[in-house]
C-alpha cells in the first residue's frame, strides 16, 4: 500500500473536493487548486462551497490534520508531486461532445512544472482519446482513472466506491495509481487508457438507459392502468435487475447522464457506429420531463396562462445544490413559458432575485409559501422534508388542491384525505 504519497488535485468541485478529501484521509499529502476566486477564498477560510454530505467535516478533518491544503494555480500544487488528478468540468460542447478545453489548459499549464517522473490522472470524464492527448501536452505518463461518485453521496461513494478503474499503457504506473487507493478495498480493473475512458461512458450510458426504460415503463403503466411501484418490485427482486436506479421521476439529469449520453452518441458517430438504443433513452428522457409539465397543465385546469403554479425542488436530485441541466428547473421554465406564474421553493436556492437559470420564478422561504395561490403545485426533486407538511395547511393556502408529484414522494391516499387530488408517475 502506498501511504505519504504526494498528491496533487486540480479542480476543487464536485468531483475534485471529495477526491482530495479522501485521498488525504488515507494518508497522502495533497494539495489541491481552485481557479475560481470566490471558491477558492471559502476553501481558504475553511468553508465548503458545494451542498454535499459530510464533506464539509472530512475537509476541516484533514485540513487540520494538515494533509489537506488549498492553492489557486494548478501549476503550484503540482510542483513535486508524484501524482496529478484533473477533476476539471468537461462540459457539453457544440453537437453533444464534451468540451476538453479545461483538462488541455490545465495540462499546458502544468507542463513545465510537473517533475518528470509525475503521473497525470485523468479523473474528469473525457472523450476516449483525452489521457493520449494530455500525455503529448505534459510529456509525463497519464492514466485514466474515472470518477464513478454520485452527487448528493459523493464522500462515502469515495471512501467505499464499487470498484476501481485504472487505464495506462505503462502496468506499474496504473498499478502505483490503484494502490492509492488501496485502502477502500474495492476490486481494481488495470486495462487500456482507451478501455478505461469506455467504461466510464458506458456506465453512465447504462444508468441512463436504466432510468429510461423504468420512466417509459411508468408512461405504459399509466396507459394500460397498472402502478409502476409494484411493476418494480416485480423487477428488482430479480437479482440480474435489481432495485437501484429504477425510481422513475420526471426524467434523468445532472451534469454527467445527459451530457455523457449526449457525448456517447457523437463518439459512437464519429467512429462510424450509430448508437440508436442511447439515442432511444436520450428521447424518453425528453418525453418524461414534458409529461410531467402535461400533467401539471392538466391539474391547473388545461391551461397556464393567468395560472399559478408552486414548484417544489429544483435541485436535479435531493441531497444536491446542483441544478446543471437540472430536470426540475428545465419543467419550471417550460411552465413560465407557458405563461404560469411559478412560485418556486428548494432548499438549497436562497429568495430574492434568482440566478439567470430560475428567470421568471418567484422564489420562496418554504413549500408553504411556494403554494399560496397556487392552480397547482409541481414535487419534482425528491426533498425528504416534502414528506412531513401539514398538507390541509397547503390545501388551504392553493387556489385549488391539486397535487404533481413527479418522484411519487407522497402517499396518495394521506393527499386525497387532505382534500387534494393527486397525480404520480406511473399510477393512477
Ligand atoms: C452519476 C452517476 O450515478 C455516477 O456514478 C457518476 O460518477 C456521475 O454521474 C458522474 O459521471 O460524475 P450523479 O449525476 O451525481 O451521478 O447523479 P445520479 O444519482 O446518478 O442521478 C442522476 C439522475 O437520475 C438524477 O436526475 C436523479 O434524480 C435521477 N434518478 C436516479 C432517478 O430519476 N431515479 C433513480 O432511481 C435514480
Amino acid at each position: 500500500m502506498t501511504v505519504g504519497a504526494r498528491i496533487a488535485v486540480i479542480g476543487g468541485g464536485y468531483v475534485g473536493l471529495p477526491t482530495a478529501g479522501v485521498l488525504a484521509q488515507f494518508g497522502h499529502t495533497v494539495v489541491c487548486a481552485e481557479r475560481d476566486e470566490a471558491r477558492f477564498r471559502a476553501l481558504a477560510e475553511g468553508r465548503v462551497p458545494i451542498v454535499e454530505d459530510g464533506l464539509a467535516d472530512l475537509i476541516a478533518e484533514v485540513v487540520a490534520k494538515g494533509t489537506l491544503r488549498f492553492v489557486r494555480r494548478a501549476a503550484d500544487a503540482v510542483r513535486g508531486a508524484e501524482f496529478v488528478f484533473l477533476c476539471v468540468a468537461t462540459p457539453e460542447g457544440d453537437g453533444g461532445a464534451a468540451d476538453v478545453t479545461f483538462v488541455e489548459d490545465v495540462a499546458t499549464e502544468i507542463a513545465g512544472a510537473l517533475d518528470p517522473g509525475a503521473i497525470v490522472v485523468n479523473k474528469s470524464t473525457v472523450p476516449v482519446g483525452t489521457a493520449a492527448a494530455v500525455e503529448r501536452i505534459t510529456g509525463v505518463t497519464a492514466v485514466s482513472n474515472p470518477e464513478f461518485l454520485r452527487e448528493g453521496t459523493a464522500v462515502r461513494d469515495s471512501l467505499h466506491p464499487d470498484r476501481v478503474v485504472v487505464g495506462a499503457d505503462d502496468l506499474r504506473a496504473a498499478q502505483r495509481v490503484g494502490e492509492l487507493f488501496s485502502e477502500t478495498g474495492a476490486p481494481l480493473i488495470v486495462t487500456d487508457k482507451i478501455t478505461a475512458e469506455t467504461i466510464k461512458y458506458a456506465s453512465n450510458a447504462f444508468l441512463a438507459t436504466k432510468l429510461s426504460f423504468v420512466n417509459a415503463l411508468a408512461g405504459l403503466c399509466e396507459s394500460v392502468g397498472a402502478d409502476i411501484r409494484d411493476v418494480v418490485l416485480g423487477l428488482g427482486y430479480d437479482r440480474r435487475i435489481g432495485f437501484d436506479f429504477l425510481r422513475p421521476g420526471p426524467g434523468w439529469g445532472g451534469s454527467c447522464l445527459p451530457k455523457d449520453a449526449a457525448a456517447l452518441v457523437r463518439i459512437a458517430e464519429d467512429a462510424g457506429y450509430d448508437f440508436t438504443l442511447l439515442r432511444a433513452a436520450i428521447d424518453v428522457n425528453d418525453e418524461s420531463r414534458e409529461r410531467v409539465v402535461r400533467k401539471v397543465v392538466d391539474a391547473a385546469g388545461g391551461r397556464l396562462s393567468g395560472r399559478t403554479v408552486g414548484v417544489w425542488g429544483l435541485a436535479f436530485k435531493a441531497g444536491t445544490d446542483d441544478r446543471r441541466m437540472s430536470p426540475a428547473v428545465a419543467i419550471a421554465r417550460r411552465l413560465v413559458e407557458l405563461g404560469a406564474t411559478v412560485r418556486a421553493y428548494d432548499p438549497t436556492v436562497p429568495t430574492g432575485p434568482g440566478t439567470v437559470d430560475l428567470e421568471g420564478m418567484v422564489l420562496c422561504a418554504d413549500p408553504y409559501d411556494a403554494s399560496r395561490g397556487a392552480h397547482a403545485v409541481a414535487l419534482l426533486t425528491e426533498w425528504d422534508e416534502l414528506r412531513d407538511l401539514d398538507f390541509s395547511k397547503v390545501a388551504d393556502l392553493m387556489a385549488s388542491p391539486t397535487l404533481v408529484d413527479a418522484r411519487n414522494l407522497l402517499d396518495p391516499d394521506a393527499l386525497r384525505r387532505a382534500g387534494f387530488s393527486y397525480a404520480g408517475v406511473g399510477r393512477s
